[in-house]
């Protein structure tokens, strides 16, 4: 039986912190550290806000959270992982069916480094990316989910500074005070992954961005739940339970949206996108050209189609595949091969390729097919309200800043266009200045119970049951 979190601890923990004062020292240095970076980088002007929010109590399946209202400076960030299963071993790769590593082997050191700081370095970049989301909330509840999010991805940081302080001596810790100095667009010193890097400027796209980039964020989880060093195992499985909401936000909060746009096309008996704007709507094709962005923006984090660390990192036992225990093969891939596309002479060709050489390709393949389901579930909105319009994702080389892909030009239908043509048509296929302008124009701020902007339906349900026009945030 794992403990149960301990909250009387400065850092709440199922961890046993208070047995390794060395470390409780570390964290407890770095703690008013990530304070100060909350409060200059969190959630624009809400720290005397009280939210009603959710606590991790216990990791077990039931009943590991609670709500309450909570100001989010005195949020309990803590450090909870899964419990230890018995006897564990190796899943995959050249060290499968071996003991699980309690400890990082040393010739896999630096490459562990480098995968815990690259998702550490995602959790506060997205915070700041939405930070100053809440002067423009469409509604209590939409505000209180928004910052759901932003304490948990306060936590992720947390799992994974403590697996640098715990398991990386001196160089995770410095690690992990350069997790507070990188700033998500800054010039000089900024996010690692380019997603992270982009502004999330309005309501329609954080929506957009937690569907499809908290979607990345929750395969990247899975493939490293899989790995052989147990402690990254068990901190991601717990990550992902928490994830699972933010996903929620966005395709929620999108087929909110549509189901808002639907109603006054209905009402208005109109298919025209300046008459929906008029009516104070976001048209489907300004929301088709915002899920164009955030879906080529976010399969780029996936990393090039054939990288020589991504089959590194699978043979040495470090990241899996997503659902690694799930698959009939011999968990090896040596021999194998993947069909990855390429480009030859303007025309899209297929190649097949050594398979571990592929695995960001298989991964970001594995995210395509689940990312299409949600955008499925948005067309029966369209559908229901009989309207000829559907959304789609755009071809996987439009947009392309990274990989094979992103040598040519190419259009959301896949057909390969010149400089010219792209240059045409990209205010077609991508939110252009005046879509972005058009959607920053409907950023108010509603925060009376129960009311909502006019451009977004309210929700079915509320939060753990409480009605939706329940008080979600109280200002004080
Ligand atoms: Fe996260
Ligand atoms: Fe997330």
């Amino acid at each position: 039986m794992e403990p149960t979190i301990n909250y009387s601890e400065k850092i709440p923990n199922n961890v046993n912190l208070a047995d390794d004062r060395a470390l409780q020292r570390a964290l407890e240095r770095w703690q008013p550290e990530f304070r100060d970076w909350w409060r200059d980088m969190g959630p624009d002007g809400s720290a005397n806000y009280d939210v009603y929010l959710r606590t991790a109590v216990s990791v077990e399946p039931q009943g590991w959270a609670q709500f309450d209202y909570v100001r989010m400076p005195d949020y309990r960030w803590g450090i909870f992982l899964n419990p230890v299963p018995a006897g564990a071993t190796i899943g995959f790769g050249e060290h499968k069916g071996q003991p699980v590593w309690q400890d990082v082997p040393g010739e896999h050191r630096a490459n562990l480094r480098r995968i815990i700081v690259t998702q550490g370095d995602t959790e506060p970049a997205s915070v700041e990316q939405q930070r100053h989301l809440g002067l423009t909330c469409p509604s209590l509840y939409d505000l209180r989910n928004l910052f759901q999010v932003n304490v948990e991805e306060g936590r992720h940081l947390w799992a994974m500074v403590y697996l640098l302080h715990r398991y990386f001596g001196r160089d995770g810790r410095e690690e992990a005070d350069a997790l507070l100095t990188r700033r998500s667009g800054d010039a000089d010193n900024p996010r690692i992954l380019g997603a992270f890097n982009e502004k999330t400027p309005d309501w329609l796209s954080l929506f957009m961005f937690t569907y499809f980039t908290d979607r990345d964020g929750k395969f990247q989880l899975a493939a490293l739940a899989e790995s052989g060093f147990e402690p990254l195992a068990r901190t991601t499985k717990f990550m992902l339970t928490e994830e699972a909401h933010h996903m929620f936000v966005g395709e929620s909060g999108v087929s909110r949206v549509i189901q808002r746009t639907c109603d006054v096309m209905k009402e208005h008996r109109t298919d025209d996108s300046s008459q929906v704007r008029a009516q104070g709507a976001i048209d489907l094709e300004t929301i088709q050209r915002y899920l164009n962005f955030h879906y080529s923006v976010t399969i780029d984090l996936f990393g090039a189609d054939q990288s020589s660390n991504a089959a590194t990192f699978y043979t040495a036992g470090l990241k899996g595949r997503f659902d690694e225990s799930k698959r009939n093969d011999d968990h090896v891939l040596k021999g194998r091969s993947y069909p990855v596309q390429s480009v030859i002479d303007g025309a899209f060709a297929e190649r097949d390729v050594p398979m571990l050489n592929a695995l960001n390709e298989v991964l970001r393949d594995d995210f395509i097919r689940d990312s299409i389901g949600g955008v499925g579930r948005w067309n029966k909105v369209i559908e229901k309200a009989g309207v000829p319009f559907r959304l789609s994702v755009p071809h996987k080389a439009f947009h392309r800043k990274i990989g094979t892909l992103s040598q040519v030009r190419v259009s959301p239908d896949g057909r390969v266009v010149s400089d010219a043509a792209w240059n045409t048509s990209v205010d077609q296929w991508l939110p252009s200045a005046g879509d972005r302008a058009f959607v920053a124009s409907l950023m108010g701020r509603v925060v009376e119970p129960g009311r909502f902007a006019g451009w977004i339906a309210p929700p079915a349900v509320g939060v753990n049951r409480q009605p939706v026009n329940f008080e979600y945030v109280r200002f004080n």
